[in-house]
């Protein structure tokens, strides 16, 4: 393990890479990581950073966000099968369909979504953003909101605004029951609950704080708290333990929100992108220019 992270380290240099994990990824990858954060802040540094080569670990529709901002750099996801069960939901063709019957409205799209969604969208917004986002078009204009009808539901209620939802949602957040709730505030009495917007309405409304995986941080920094149950998938429970080694966070149960997608890149797959340099995440041109113009209208907005 540890010649591993030397040879990675020395690969990372050669290449002038930068690795970028999220929230989600396992301990060893977060470590070796050179910034980590939630999909809001990871777009961000993308667009940012002078490092010719990123190695993105997370899910496809954020490397390809990363190479949508970033064209002119290699943007690598070690492992391409890990895909987003949300994104899936969401199809251009039947988005268009949509946008047809409601022309006048305009297209919110998490960014939980494929690059050719985000093409036929007006403007992204992540779970950081989103209320502001909704904010940001007139307040006379119909939005629709795709794809998640969690977080969706979720910005009707912050903003009173008129929002037809896509039907979809993220598989691990949407499992969580109000009862599984109740269930670990009985176990925890002392316990603040923080909720993961994805997750379902009446979860979001027992929370004490309704944030982000990046925004979980500020929230804990912001209470006196001692403890937090903390629903999301449970790879948040590390770097939060990390930032605040002070405090006790449990997961709404053991092994109850693990996302697949999150967990399959490996060092040696990451040593093995930067030995290779593969495989590249592209975005065909077309489809790029017209997803990254919502995507910049959504890094103009001020974060939540
Ligand atoms: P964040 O933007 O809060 O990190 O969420 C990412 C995600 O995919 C949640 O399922």
């Amino acid at each position: 393990m540890h010649d591993l992270i030397t040879s990675i380290n020395r690969l990372k240099k050669e290449r002038q890479a930068i690795i970028l994990a999220h929230n989600y990824e396992p301990p060893e990858i977060q470590d070796i990581a050179d910034i980590t954060g939630d999909s809001l802040g990871l777009s961000v540094d993308a667009a940012r950073l002078d490092n010719p080569v990123i190695v993105f670990c997370g899910v496809r529709f954020m490397a390809e966000s990363a190479a949508i901002l970033a064209p002119e750099k290699k943007v690598i996801l070690p492992r391409l099968e890990c895909g987003c069960g949300l994104a899936d939901m969401a199809d251009a063709k039947a988005l268009r369909k949509m946008r047809q019957e409601k022309p006048e409205a305009a297209v919110v799209t998490y960014v939980n979504s494929s690059a050719d969604v985000k093409a036929e969208s007006d403007i992204c917004c992540t779970s950081g953003n989103a209320v502001n986002v909704v904010r940001s078009i007139p307040a006379e204009q119909e939005i629709i909101f795709v794809p998640d009808r969690n977080l969706g539901a979720y910005v009707v209620e912050q903003t009173g605004r008129r929002i037809t939802l896509w039907d979809g949602a993220c598989p691990i957040h949407d499992a969580i029951l109000a009862t599984d709730i109740l269930k670990a505030k009985r176990a925890h009495p002392e316990a603040l609950l923080i909720v993961h917007p994805e997750c379902r309405p009446e979860v979001t409304k027992l929370a004490d704080g309704v944030c982000s995986t990046g925004d979980m941080f500020d929230f804990v920094l912001q209470s006196s708290a001692k403890e937090f149950i903390v629903a999301t998938e449970e790879g948040m429970l590390y770097p939060l333990r990390k930032a605040h080694p002070e405090r006790i966070f449990y997961p709404v149960a053991p092994n109850a929100m693990i996302c697949p997608d999150m967990k399959m890149i490996s060092l040696q797959d990451i040593h093995n992108a930067l030995s290779n340099q593969r495989p590249i995440i592209t975005v065909e041109k077309e489809v790029a220019d017209r997803a990254r113009l919502a995507l910049e209208r959504m890094l103009a907005v001020p974060r939540n």
